[in-house]
């Protein structure tokens, strides 16, 4: 059963007003009304995004001598999504409101007990993060149309044993209240949904020409391995990386770009030898992940487990844990660490015709090997970071007075500035000169801002806003003193101090990396 979580609705709100207001995430097609599950990366946040995969990609491609990377196209051929089993297979269960003509995933709608004066009367189903005070009064909406309104509701009951919809009999369903509904009764059984997005490719617009929209990078993967193999000089354990769009028509997109239509993944399929120790492989590559989600800058804390249990993994499943993070939302998946057997390639294998074995020269012995797929989601990871990284504090302004200030802890490695450079005052050419010189010169290296507008007060804060990790100002005393210095402030501590130009460019080197 999937348990519900708290959610911390106002931090949301926060995280996607300053993703807006500063040029991170706008809504797709904004000025038509926007687009349900759909965003649009704005300046800023197409650096964080880009500054996220160039991490992942360096820590797990370049400086790896194990694994090699990879970009197959989004459309590929039909019969791939046949092998993997996502035609007949990737579908979500799907529940209707049959009166207010909403629908809902099964697995997020959670049914709770209504109790009147001690009796049992129904239930009320509500979504996934729902605070308190809306299922309570849902359950007072279903005691009125029970016409029971002097009946007194046992608080303590409805939140004792919720139960997700896959879960529910017919019989409890049915004496359900839906989440928009005024009576009971009106919530479907949970079916199927297919996730696949459907296109057609050619002329012809028969069913042979329909293909689909990758809903996953994993199977470009595993429809390359020959290749790699063939090609690429890889002794297992061996892995192939890939980033890249994935779309799936979801039922709910919710909770901003958590859960999108369209988003992007960064996937590894590692074979290993089929009598490999996969259970301290899987362990080993659980470490690296958690370590690799601290080193941008998430909290160790804030990352769990979710091992899953035996009973619900699919057949061909050894195991699966899911690293989960404390979302505003709710604790959720991050990312999905599966042990997936030989499942795909065999698949591949018997639908292609094509051998998948691999030819292991140190044992001399041939075989399909096995994976582990460390599967992770580019835009979960950005408001991962986004959440660890908010941040409110008070400081004082200009004049002296308290004043509130919002900040992003961006960890530098992703920051979508390094620095920002200012000359104290924009009305002194000597200031200005060796400002927009520094500038320049780091900018050959990173991504730095050149600000010489307004107090410099507000220019730290516009840049504390943002997440830039350091401001660099250009003062009289770098033009008047020896040592040829310039202030440096840091984000976070606001502290400042004097710092040469080699000692910078040595701090941005080592933190930026
Ligand atoms: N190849 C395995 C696979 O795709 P998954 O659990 O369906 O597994 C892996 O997806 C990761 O992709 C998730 O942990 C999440 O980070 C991301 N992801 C999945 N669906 C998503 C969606 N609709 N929006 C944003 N990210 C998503």
């Amino acid at each position: 059963m999937t348990v519900p979580t708290v959610s911390n609705e106002s931090l949301m709100e926060e995280i996607v007003g300053l993703c807006k207001r500063r040029g991170f995430i706008f809504p797709s097609s904004e000025i038509y009304g926007g687009y349900n599950g759909f965003y649009d990366y704005g300046p800023l946040g197409v650096e964080l995004r880009n500054n996220i995969k160039q991490a992942w990609w360096r820590d797990f491609v370049q400086r790896r001598d194990d694994i090699v990377g990879l970009d197959s196209s989004i459309i590929m051929h039909p019969k791939i999504w046949q092998a993997s089993g996502h035609v007949d297979g990737f579908s979500d269960p799907l529940v209707d409101c049959k009166e207010s003509r909403k629908r809902y995933r099964a697995d997020q709608l959670f049914c709770a007990p209504v109790v009147l004066d001690a009796e049992p009367c129904g239930y009320v189903a509500y979504v996934e993060g729902a605070d308190e005070a809306s299922i309570i009064k849902q359950a007072k909406k279903l005691r009125d149309s029970l016409d029971k309104k002097q009946s007194k509701l046992d608080e303590g009951q409805l939140f004792g044993s919720a139960a997700d919809f896959t879960e529910v009999s017919d019989a409890v369903r049915e004496q359900t209240l839906g989440p928009d509904a005024s009576k009971a009764g009106t919530l479907t059984a949970p079916r199927a949904f297919k996730l696949m997005f459907e296109t057609k490719v050619g002329p012809l617009a028969d069913e042979s020409a329909i293909a689909y929209l990758r809903p996953e990078t994993a199977q470009g993967i595993f429809a390359n391995y020959k290749n790699v193999v063939d090609t690429g000089r890889v002794k297992i354990p061996f892995g192939i990386a890939q980033i890249g769009k994935a779309f799936r028509n979801e039922i709910t997109p919710r909770n901003f770009i958590f859960r999108s239509r369209e988003f992007e993944q960064m996937e590894i399929e590692y074979f290993i030898a089929p009598d490999a120790d996969w259970p301290s492989l899987h362990r080993e590559w659980l470490d690296q992940c958690i370590d690799w989600l601290v080193s941008i800058g998430l909290p160790r804390e804030s990352i769990t487990e979710d091992v899953h249990p035996q009973e619900k993994l699919a057949f061909y499943s050894q195991a699966t844990t899911d690293l989960m993070f404390h979302f505003p939302h709710g604790e959720q998946e991050l990312w999905g660490i599966a042990c997936r057997s030989d499942y795909d390639l065999k698949q591949h294998q018997q639908h292609s015709g094509k051998s998948m074995e691999f030819f292991d020269e140190a044992s001399k012995s041939k075989y399909v090997p096995h994976v582990i797929e460390p599967s992770l989601g580019v835009d979960r990871t950005l408001l991962a970071v986004l959440t660890a990284a908010y941040c409110e504090d008070e400081v004082p302004n200009d004049k002296g007075q308290a004043e509130q200030r919002t900040l992003l802890k961006f960890s530098p490695r992703i920051a979508p500035y390094k620095a920002a450079v200012f000359p104290l005052l924009k009305n002194k050419p000597e200031l200005v000169e060796r400002a927009d010189a520094l500038y320049r010169k780091l900018q050959k290296r990173w991504n730095v801002f050149y600000d010489a507008s307004g107090a410099i007060g507000r220019r730290y804060r516009r840049q504390d806003e943002i997440g830039t990790p350091w401001c660099v100002t250009i003062d009289f005393d770098t033009i008047e003193k020896p040592g040829d210095t310039f202030t440096l402030r840091e984000r976070d501590s606001m502290a400042q101090r004097r710092i040469t130009q080699a000692e910078l460019f040595a701090m941005l080197d080592a933190q930026v990396y």
